[in-house]
Parts: structure tokens; sequence; C-alpha cells
């Protein structure tokens, strides 16, 4: 049997994942009310096939339970996916892991060997110089009372389901031959590559992959500063003519989607992970150029964005935001850039924002409690508007681009005649 620590985006598509495959696991989250949820059959949150998933294992292969002692007794394996937010100076904040660690330990009886996993994204190194002391300290030793290892996570919100059931790659990092054939044979049923590395180089490779692609956007995003300041340049035309190289086309992830102009990257993941290896770098004695200004430059393009909608719009007029996830096909809006604009136009006075979004409303109010006018339609949101701000790139908002024209629609992710 197999535990998963926390029903999150990654660890309840982990635990459905595996119970899909006909493993036994416990879902565990110290939050009652998200396993009450979970538990009648409903996910938290947005995400496509998790619910038919749910239906089809909770209680035959899938059991989701705040009861950690029942869940370590009977399991082998502890998949460890809780949240490593950035703390104030960018840096991972492992208090998640430390408080999960600290339970699970709590329940391990020596002598009753439990593979610990950390697929929660952590820095490189942090198994080798915070996990394995920490465990240490705990009274466990590494390798022989507790194997420990790591498998970084690469799924997408949005197509999260598709991504677990269908990897590319699987990676683990781990440094026990035990905790690593557990693993291999745990995967086995995915019939994917199976990458054994280093702690260190398994931790790595995800921020190798994260970095990437918030430098991509940065890219992207610098140009279409620069081609501003240029003037007479049709940036979407540009990019999606850059994209038919064919040297870019085949990439069936559409990888050229991260070489698009934008409001700068959000979510959960790429502001975090990014910060945490831009400090980590520094921490190690290696001052990062590209990094530290991927971070500068999406702060910038956000600063930028704002200042042409403020240099256009009066304080007292209507202006409305589509769009509050940070990214399309998902209701996250954990970093959205949505709050930085509208929060910069509210710290400025601007009163009368109204804001739509087909799936984010609801998440949004709960997170940042504005003062903003919520619609239930995009037709409901620009009546009675002349300022119109795209902030997420809905498909919605496209296919009904002809209810625009006659607004001042500033298109932040150049996705209406994308
Ligand atoms: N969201 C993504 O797209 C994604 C993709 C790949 C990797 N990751 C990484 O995976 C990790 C989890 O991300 P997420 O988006 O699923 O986070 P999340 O915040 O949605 O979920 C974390 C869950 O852990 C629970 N939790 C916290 N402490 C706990 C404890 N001691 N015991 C049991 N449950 C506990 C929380 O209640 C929460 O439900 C992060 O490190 C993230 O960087 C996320």
């Amino acid at each position: 049997m197999i535990t998963v620590i926390g029903l999150g985006f990654v660890g309840l598509t982990t635990g459905l994942g595996f119970a899909k495959k006909g493993f036994k696991v416990y879902g565990v989250d110290v939050a009652q009310g998200k396993v009450d949820l979970i538990k009648s059959g409903k996910v938290p949150f947005y995400e496509p096939h998790l619910e038919e998933a749910l239906k089809e294992t909770t209680g035959k292969t899938f059991f989701p339970t705040t009861d950690l002692s029942e869940a370590i007794a009977n399991s082998e394996l502890v998949f460890f996916c809780v949240g490593t937010p950035s703390d104030d100076e960018g840096r991972a904040d492992l208090g998640q892991i430390n408080g999960a660690l600290t339970s699970v330990l709590s329940h391990v009886r020596k002598g009753d060997f439990k593979a610990l996993v950390i697929k929660s994204t952590v820095p490189p190194s942090t198994t080798k110089e915070k996990v394995k002391p920490f465990i240490e300290k705990e009274g466990f030793e590494v390798g022989k009372d507790v194997g420990l290892a790591n498998n970084p996570e690469f799924l997408r919100e949005g197509y999260a389901w598709d991504d677990f059931v269908n990897p590319d790659r699987i990676v683990i990092g781990a440094e026990d031959e035990r905790t690593r054939a557990i693993l291999e044979k745990v995967y086995a049923p995915f019939g994917r590559p199976f990458y054994s590395v280093s702690w260190n180089t398994g931790e790595y490779i995800k921020y190798l992959s994260n970095t990437l692609l918030a430098t991509l956007i940065s890219y992207a995003n610098e140009q279409s500063m620069l081609a501003y300041a240029v003037g007479d340049i049709d940036i979407s035309k540009a990019f999606k003519i850059l994209h038919q190289d064919k040297r870019w086309s085949g990439s069936p992830a559409g990888m050229t989607s991260y070489v698009y102009p934008g409001c700068g990257f959000g979510g959960y993941c790429l502001p975090k992970d990014t910060a945490a290896l831009n400090a980590l770098a520094a921490q190690k004695g290696y001052q990062s150029g590209i990094l530290q200004n991927v971070i500068n430059v999406n702060a910038q393009v956000k600063a930028f964005h704002l200042d042409r909608i403020m240099t256009a719009c009066k304080k007292d007029e209507n202006i409305t935001v589509l769009g509050l996830a940070f990214k399309a096909e998902s209701d996250d809006v954990r970093d959205t850039p949505a709050w930085y604009f509208i929060n910069g136009l509210m710290e400025a006075g601007y009163k009368n924002i109204k804001a739509y979004d087909p799936l984010a409303n609801h998440a949004y109010d709960l997170l940042y409690k504005q003062p903003l006018q919520y619609c239930k339609t995009m037709e409901e949101a620009i009546d009675n508007t002349e300022k119109v701000v795209v902030v997420t790139a809905w498909k919605e908002f496209k296919e009904k681009s002809d209810l625009l024209k006659d607004k001042v629609v500033f298109d932040l992710r150049y996705a209406l005649n994308k």
C-alpha cells in the first residue's frame, strides 16, 4: 500500500493515479474539510478527469483520510506532496515538509522499513542537506530504518491527469537500493522511461525544467516591451511567424506557447521555483545572471502593462478585467498576474472594476477578497464598460472577441487574434 501526504493538485492526482493502476492508496491531508469533500466524490479544485477517477476508486483502491496512523502502519511507500511556498527571501519554505515528516515519523516503528519519497518541488541539495539530517535528528537512520528519495512531478495544471498517467519520463533521486527498487516497481505499470539518479540530480532536473520555461517567458516578454519601444511591430504576428521555424515545429506539448509574450508568469510553480533556485545559487556562492533577470523582467512586464492601462484610463471610469486565473483551463489563482493589475489599479484610486473568469471568480474572491464586482458572463462584464483588460488567455475571450470590437482592449496575452 501507498500513502500520499497532501491532497492538492499533485497529491490528489498522484494518489488517484496509483489507485487507478491498482495500488491501494491512502490519501492523507490535514485539512479535514478537503478530505470530507474528496470523500464525498468532489475535487476541491478544477482539474479534468480527477472526479471520474475519484468516483471509480474511492473506497476500493483509494482511501482519503486524516488518520495518519492507519495509513503509515499499512504502507511501505509514502509520497510527500505538501506545499513548498517561497519564504521572504525567495527560498523554498520547508515548513510543510518538516511538519509532515515529523507526523509520519511518529508512526514509524524501527525495523518496519518505510520508503519516504519527496514529490514536492524542493531545491537541489534539500534531500541531502536538509531532509536527511532532519530525519536523523528524529532518531532514524536513513537507508536502514527508512529509505529516502525524491521524485519530482512534472504535471501541468489543467492536464494533470494525462501528464501523471502518461508521463514523458519518471525521475527519481534515490541513494539506497531498497527505495529505488520499490519506486521502480510502483512505476513499472506506467511503462515509461525510468531514470534513477542521485538525490541532488533528481531535484535539479525539476528546476532545470521550470526555470527554462520561466526564462522562455521572460525572453518573450522582454522582446514584447522592446517591440513597443521600437513601434509599428505586430507583436503577436511576429511571434507566430517565429513559431513557424521548423526547428520549433512538432513540439507536441506546445513548447512554443512559452515563447509567446504575455503579462508575466504566475501560478504556484514558476515564480517560487525560479526565486528558490536563484536564492540557492547565491547561497552556494554562484551569482546567477540569467535567473535574476528572468525575475526582474517578470516584474518589469507587469509594471509596463499596468502603466499602459493607467495612462489610458480615468480613475472614475469602469474597467473590466477578463480572466483571474493564472492561466487558462485552470481555476488556480495563486500568484496570478490578475491580482497585480487589480491591486495596482485599486491602490491608484480606480474603484469601478468588474471582473469575469469562466472558472476562477469564486477561488479569486476566496483568496484575495478585493472589492470587485464579479460577473457571471463575459457579456455582463463588458456591458457599460469601455476599457477591457484581458489578463488570462481563455478561448472564450477569443471566440467572442467580436463583442469587444468597439472597446479599448488591453490584450495583455496577445490572445485575441492569436
Ligand atoms: N501545482 C502544480 O502544478 C505542481 C506541479 C509540479 C510540482 N508541484 C509541487 O508539488 C507540491 C505540491 O503542490 P500543490 O499545487 O499540489 O500544493 P497544494 O497547496 O495544492 O497542496 C498541498 C496540500 O498539502 C496539505 N498539507 C500540508 N501540510 C500537510 C501535512 N503535514 N500533512 C498532510 N497534508 C498536509 C495541504 O492541506 C494541501 O492540501 C509543491 O512543492 C509544488 O511546487 C506542483
